[in-house]
């Protein structure tokens, strides 16, 4: 799909912070991810956020972070409208598409995904395209909701309703995939949720 196709995203661009799984989820992922940051992200760290939405997390690591350059990605036009005119920070820009129109320039430290992988038709290619990204070293964090049983596959296959197409890998199939694409396993760990909310859990995977 072009990325100037029109999609629900667009729809959910005025209504982000209204979400509730900004409380349970969204919320939660960002400061996992940002724990992560402070345990093995150097200082001066080039970081790309692939599907960043609105902008949350680039303005919060934006400002915890004031040495690293972050370039946040999204395919929905509506979503960077918003996180250039509420999300924007001295060292943060934002780009307009998808991974395949990231320049790849001096290369980047760190890629995060957050609640956006899901989303991305080819999988293993789009790992591959982050790998080469990435500088030597380098580390992607993908942070999602995964299918680790039956009740996560009920709730979100409700959840596909309010979504693009979707397929929520488990922790280990993303891993697996990951492996296949060049890198090696690093941290698995959930997020604290309430017991009713699916398997949310950030894999990282390591050059
Ligand atoms: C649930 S939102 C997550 C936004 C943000 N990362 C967060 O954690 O709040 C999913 C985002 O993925 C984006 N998206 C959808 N398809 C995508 C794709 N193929 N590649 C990258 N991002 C995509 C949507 O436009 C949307 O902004």
């Amino acid at each position: 799909m072009h990325a100037s196709a029109r999609t629900i995203w667009d729809f959910w661009a005025d209504r982000y912070e209204g979400l509730w799984a900004q409380h349970f989820s969204l919320a939660p992922s960002r400061k996992l991810v940002l724990q992560r940051f402070d345990e093995v992200v150097p200082s001066d760290a080039r970081v790309l956020d692939l599907g960043c939405g609105v902008g949350q997390f680039v303005k919060e690591l934006a400002e915890r972070r004031p040495d690293c350059r972050i370039v946040g990605i999204d395919p929905s036009a509506d979503m960077v409208a918003r996180a250039k005119r509420d999300y924007a920070a001295d060292n943060a820009t934002y780009l307009h598409g998808y991974l395949w129109d990231v320049p790849r320039g001096d290369g980047f430290d760190v890629v995060t995904s957050m609640h956006a992988f899901p989303y991305m038709p080819d999988k293993y290619g789009a790992l591959v395209r982050i790998r080469e990204l990435l500088r030597p070293g380098g580390r992607v964090l993908v942070i999602q909701a995964n299918t680790e049983g039956a009740y996560d596959w009920a709730f979100l296959k409700f959840v596909k309703l309010t979504t693009t197409k979707a397929d929520y890998l488990s922790a280990s199939q993303l891993l697996e995939l990951m492996h296949s694409a060049g890198f090696q396993p690093g941290v698995v760990r959930p997020i604290p949720a309430p017991p009713f909310i699916p398997s949310i859990q950030l894999v990282e995977g390591v050059l």
